[in-house]
């Protein structure tokens, strides 16, 4: 399987699991599962509330710590330098690490800073992790939800730039122009809800329902499929072993370019999460 490299080396396999809405004893068997099934890229954040279980998997997985990639999210309320240190001991304390391989700013622009602007709150917090990425404390620093107006304000004040941007991306809502600016400044792009989040109806779409049987396939594969062959990394997140497993056996068969343009542009089926300027959170 192909890796993606971070623009400090670090290596990026190329599908991650995403942790959000499953928590308690139930996100601790996911992620084992995941792990067992060959996912070494495990995404949490403060805001999902299971940090601890996904501690507790990455403890009675088996497999070395050093083999495994973990992120967590900084929350919207903990902007700000001081904010930032705290919440990020926070985490590490509920996963049980002394380190985070990944770190990001959940969201650009909070509610709670929205009438002073989110330029500065950002700015301190990126102080704060590039510090903590400067003691080792964190592998690789990046955002999230982030357009290129968040990123090019972050960038007036950064000495290192973001190293990944996780945005929502899935066949219908390809996100171009922040790809595009991402991918021109070497950031990489991660997925969620690459199979159109929980409750969206996606998979039950007749494109996707039609390409799948065309490359027999599963509807989920397919949406991994298109995220992989878009060149960004797809996190999708399942309780069920089957469909952990399903969802990263993805590499013998290729979308079509033809196809592939129409996945990218069907209609976009995203619901439920606004504008990030327009967030009431
Ligand atoms: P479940 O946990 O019951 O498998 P996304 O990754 O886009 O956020 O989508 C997650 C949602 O898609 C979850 O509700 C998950 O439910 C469901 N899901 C995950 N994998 C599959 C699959 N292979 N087939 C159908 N639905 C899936």
């Amino acid at each position: 399987m192909q890796q993606f490299k971070l623009s400090n080396g670090i290596k990026i396999p190329p599908i991650g699991f995403g942790t959000a809405l499953a928590n308690g004893r139930q996100a601790v068997e996911a992620v084992k599962n995941a792990i067992s099934l060959g996912y070494r890229l495990i995404d949490t954040a403060a805001s999902y509330k299971n940090e601890e279980s996904v501690g507790i998997a990455i403890k009675e997985c088996g497999v070395p710590r050093e083999e495994l990639l973990i992120t967590s999210k900084l929350w919207n309320d903990d902007h700000g330098y001081d904010s930032t240190l705290k919440a990020f001991e926070q985490s590490l304390k509920w996963l049980g690490l002394d380190y985070l391989d990944i770190y990001l700013i959940h969201w650009p622009n909070p509610l709670k800073f929205r009438a002073e602007g989110y330029e500065r709150h950002n700015a301190e917090s990126w102080k704060a992790m590039e510090e903590l990425y400067a003691a080792g404390k964190i592998k690789a620093i990046g955002v999230s939800n982030f357009m290129p107006h968040h990123l090019e304000a972050l960038l007036k004040t950064a000495s290192v730039q973001p190293m990944i941007n996780q945005i929502r991306m899935h066949p219908g809502h390809s996100q171009k122009e922040t790809v595009d600016y991402c991918r021109k400044k070497g950031i990489l792009i991660e997925a969620y809800s690459p199979l159109g989040g929980t409750g969206g109806n996606l998979l039950s779409m007749p494109l996707i329902q039609d390409l799948a049987k065309k490359y027999q396939v599963s509807v989920s594969q397919l949406c991994v499929r298109w995220g992989v062959q878009m060149g960004i990394v797809p996190l999708p997140k399942s309780a069920n072993l089957d469909r952990i497993k399903e969802n990263i056996n993805v590499f013998d068969f290729e979308i079509s370019l033809e196809d592939m343009d129409s996945l990218t542009n069907m209609s976009d089926e995203a619901k439920g999460l606004p504008h990030p300027d327009e967030a009431r959170f």
